[in-house]
């Protein structure tokens, strides 16, 4: 099963319940940038409007966690609700207590590679977590060009998942998702697709939704 999750982080922010409304019915989950200017020279929402953008949405959050302190802040996104709560793997001291926090409020867990972090590194955690997200840019900002160059990655990360039976495992890819890349990450074995600019530049984002889960589909 393919999943697509729109970002809005490049969506009209002044009118976001609006923005979510247009593409709700098609997607499988709502991708929240949550970036401190810290762990990413990028400020975006605080925890503050993300319990509010969480409590309004009509789509499980899937909230994306480009902070300095996910340690200290991970569990509160999910004490708000967020459906899965994704961690940086560079950002964390301590990811197994992480993940402890963030299930004992009942969000799923994922933890986040940058392009220049081997997957390796998290694969001691494998079987506690819920997904893998490989970025394919660097984390800050939408709008990047897909780094194709992180597809090795993601086929390790694929077999990794398969040959240690933990289907069960999303395997995600952010940054640079379009028409014209989601059928290579497919291809290297993604599952769950975040799109922000390729979404919500669309004329009709809904249909940009479809058309990619389609391409997803399709091999
Ligand atoms: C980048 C964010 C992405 C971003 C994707 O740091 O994590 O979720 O919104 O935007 P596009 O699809 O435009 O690359
Ligand atoms: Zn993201």
């Amino acid at each position: 099963m393919k999943r697509i999750c729109p970002s809005i982080l490049n969506a009209d922010r002044s009118n976001l319940a609006a923005e979510i409304a247009r593409i709700s019915e098609q997607s499988d989950m709502l991708h929240l940038d949550v970036m401190d200017n810290i762990f990413v020279p990028n400020l975006t929402f605080d925890l503050l409007e993300s319990t509010k953008i969480i409590s309004d949405s009509a789509l499980p959050v899937d909230a994306h966690l480009m902070i300095a302190d996910p340690d200290e802040q991970a569990h509160l996104f999910a004490k708000a609700g967020a459906a899965s709560v994704t961690f940086h793997f560079e950002a964390s001291l301590d990811p197994r207590a992480t993940i402890n926090r963030i299930h004992d409020q009942g969000s799923r867990v994922g933890i986040a590679l940058k392009p220049a972090t081997d997957f390796v590194n998290i694969a001691p955690y494998l079987d506690q977590i819920d997904m893998v997200l490989i970025m394919t840019v660097e984390p800050g900002f939408g709008g990047q060009s897909f780094m194709e160059n992180m597809m090795p990655k993601v086929a390790q990360a694929r077999r990794e998942i398969d040959s240690k039976h933990l289907g069960k495992i999303w395997l995600q890819v952010d940054g640079g998702i379009s028409l014209e890349t989601i059928s290579k990450a497919n291809e290297a074995g993604a599952d769950t697709f975040v799109a922000g600019s390729a979404v919500f530049k669309a004329s009709n984002p809904g249909e940009m939704v479809d058309l990619l889960r389609a391409a997803a589909n399709s091999n």
